[in-house]
This record gives C-alpha cells, structure tokens and sequence, in this order.
C-alpha cells in the first residue's frame, strides 16, 4: 500500500530523533503508532550513515507515517579476521542526519540486548547463501540473516527497505521473509552512487586518495561489462574480461565477478545472455573489500 495519500506525521525542523535501547521501548513505541491507525516503516542499518542510508529512510517515509532506523554494528555476521572492531561508529553524526529526513525513531541495541548470555538460535538461507559473498564470507550471512530475522520480530514493521548495493544480503533477505511468514514488506533501494559513479559505503571511509582513484574502476568495469553482454558478448568471456581489468587496475584480490540471475542468483552463461541477470563484483583495494552490482 502507498502511504503518500495518507495524513503523514510531521518531522520537526530537525530535532534529533529519540534514540531506544531495549526491545521492550521499541515494541511500546511501535504499538502506540499502531494503536493510531499508522503504517511503520524500518530501515535497519549499521549507522555510518551516508546518503545511501539516508535514501533508505525516504523511501520508507514514502510507505509509512512512522519510520525506524536501527543502528546496530552486528558482531555476528563478522568473520574474527574481518573490521567488527574498525567499523565507523558515530551514533550522534548519525542522530543529526536521521532528523533531516524524519526518521521518529532509532534503535540502538547494544550486544547484550540482542544477544542475551544463552543466546543459541540462527538463522540459515540455503541455495542463494550458497555463492558469491557465502564463498568469501562463509558465516557472513547466517549473521546477516539471524539479526534482520530479529530486528523485523523486534520492531513489526509493515514495510522495512534495504539496498540494492548489498545485492545478495536483499535476495538473502526476501528468501527468509518468504520462507518465515514474516509479514512485512522487502522495498530494495536503488545504490546511491558517488558523482564519478563508486557506490556510497561506509567502507569507502577506509580508502586512502590514491585507493579512491582507482575505487572508480569497479563500477566502470561493470558498466562495461553490461554493455558488452548487451552486444551479444559471452558471459564467461565477459566476466573473465572483467576480473583482468580489475587486477590491473590495481585490485588484489579480485573475489568474483559473476553473472547471475537476478532474483536467485542462479549462474547464467557461458554463452551470450538471453535472459535478464545481475552482473556482481567484489574485489579488494588494499584493506577495503568493496562490493558493486548492476542489472543487465
Ligand atoms: O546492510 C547492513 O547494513 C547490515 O547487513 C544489516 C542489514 C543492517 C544487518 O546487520
């Protein structure tokens, strides 16, 4: 349902939006809004916010009269060598951003509060985990799909948005939706993107100038890759194609640059592509492992 006819809450000029810590203040809040006839959106995130996040919250805004955000720097869905601890926090940076897009409220949890002392429950997705990030990144997505499981039962929302950068983590994210009966709506962002074209992350803070040169190159390579599929090039050609500019870019190393079906990530090609697919990359620029994709 499109909330855009419907009387909407008004953000204030810019008072930072009230932050809750525990389920218990999320759920109070949620049913109060509830109990007024109004439709709950959520964009649940990491904080570290950019223009990405914040076009997450606008599109929520446009499905709901109340939107959540939550901020919570899941430790689960790190691997012990991964950047838990170097992830960019910045809660109050975070607080005065959300309150010019008119976010209502943020859930903060801390650890403890999503993972009490006994936790022992996770969440798997088969088949779409099975490729990709789940190669590089084996336990990524048991943590990605534990913590939005809870955070959705946490807050109930009706619609709750996600980016298309995080290509996989969405289709992971209907997947479990669907499988659970969880009843909520999944909206996929559109990638917010730099003028030069790199996708907004909260990672490209780690970049260093020279490194943020050669960041460009990922979705210029993709780019070129589409347009090569759409000239009737083969998939295996254009993907490998692809991997050897990004190496000699500078790119070390390059984890995949795969054609896949768009919704279940199935493996398409080798020969010319007839079928829409999702051309996806992930490649490493010194510490920074970066992500892109792109339909075509
Ligand atoms: O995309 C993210 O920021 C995270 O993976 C998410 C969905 C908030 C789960 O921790």
């Amino acid at each position: 349902m499109d909330a855009r006819a419907l009387p909407r809450h008004k953000p204030a000029m810019a008072p930072t939006p009230p932050i809750v810590r525990t389920v218990a203040d999320l759920r109070d809040r949620v049913a109060a809004w509830r109990k007024a006839g109004e439709r709950v959106g959520f964009a649940p995130t990491m904080g570290a916010l950019h223009e990405g996040h914040l076009s997450l919250v606008q599109l929520a805004r446009q499905r709901a009269q109340r939107v959540v955000v939550s901020i919570f720097v899941n430790p689960t869905q790190f691997a012990p060598h991964e950047d838990f601890e170097a992830y960019p926090r910045d809660e109050a940076g975070d607080a005065a951003l959300l309150a010019q897009v008119g976010c209502d409220l943020i859930f903060a949890p801390g650890v403890e509060e999503m993972y009490p002392p006994g936790a022992a429950t996770t969440v798997t997705v088969a088949s779409v985990t099975e490729c990709l990030d789940g190669v590089a990144r084996p336990a990524h997505f048991a943590g990605v799909a534990t913590v939005v499981t809870k955070l959705l039962l946490q807050c109930g929302p009706d619609v709750a948005v996600f980016g298309q950068k995080d290509y996989q983590q969405l289709q992971v994210i209907r997947r479990l939706v669907a499988d659970l009966d969880i009843p909520v709506e999944i909206i996929g962002a559109p990638t917010a993107r730099a003028p030069d074209g790199l996708a907004l992350s909260s990672r490209n803070a780690y970049l260093n100038a020279a490194q943020r040169q050669t960041a460009v190159e990922l979705p210029r390579t993709l780019n070129e890759a589409a347009q090569a599929l759409r000239a009737g090039r083969p998939v295996a050609e254009v993907e490998a194609a692809a991997v050897a500019r990004l190496q000699a870019a500078g790119f070390d190393p390059v984890d995949y640059v795969e054609v896949r079906g768009p919704e279940d990530l199935s493996r398409l090609g080798p020969g010319p592509l007839d079928v829409p697919g999702r051309i996806l990359a992930a490649a490493r620029l010194g510490p920074t492992r970066l992500i892109d994709n792109i339909a075509v």
